[in-house]
């Protein structure tokens, strides 16, 4: 059973998000410039938001489709076994893709992820995660591009969740429980 006994304590503003957001969009607009069409790739649920307010921000031809990876499991741990729960509507094969993550930790969900859109051939396949725990790490991967590094800590809001609540909040927090 998921603890309801704990408070967010605010880690990364909404402006703070917002400004990093903008300077990761120049890099990635520079990165694939003269691109036919990028596809903007979601892993859902978790980069919901963050997918929203990037291609907002990027002066690219761009397509957006999404991907569900699961690990099995609940509650704060991943497992190591990921499975695709939800394909893409799209073709990539040929194409500019960067996949839009929310929290690399260990790094096995994100590994799976290029692994399997990679067997399709894209053109160029790059990653981009919002929040990255290298102390979490067990797989030797890391994003093309991250927002910010976060120490081991459990976090939650724009667009992540624990145990599915808190999605909505505007800022990025971390749990801390109560007793
Ligand atoms: P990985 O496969 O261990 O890299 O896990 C990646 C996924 O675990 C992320 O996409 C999140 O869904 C989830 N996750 C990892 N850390 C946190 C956290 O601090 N809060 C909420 N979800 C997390």
């Amino acid at each position: 059973m998921p603890r309801t006994d704990y408070v967010i304590d605010e880690m990364i503003s909404a402006k703070s998000i917002a400004a990093r957001i903008e300077a990761l969009a120049k890099d990635i607009e520079a990165a694939f410039s003269g691109t036919e069409k990028l596809v903007v790739v979601g892993l859902l649920r978790g980069s919901f938001v963050f997918i929203a307010d990037l291609v907002r921000e990027l002066d690219l031809n761009v397509e957006v489709d999404f991907l569900e990876a699961s690990s099995y499991g609940d509650g704060m741990e991943s497992s190591r076994e990921v499975r695709i729960l939800k394909d893409l509507r799209g073709e990539i094969a040929g194409r500019d893709v960067l996949v839009v993550e929310d929290i690399v930790d260990t790094g096995f969900t994100l590994s799976h992820v290029v692994r399997f859109l990679e067997s399709r051939d894209p053109a160029r396949l790059r990653t981009i995660a919002l929040l990255d725990k290298p102390s979490r790490r067990e797989v030797d991967i890391k994003a093309d591009w991250t927002g910010f590094e976060i120490p081991d800590e459990f976090v939650v809001g724009y667009g992540i969740d624990y145990a599915q609540r808190n999605r909505n909040l505007p800022f990025i927090g971390k749990v801390r429980f109560v007793e």
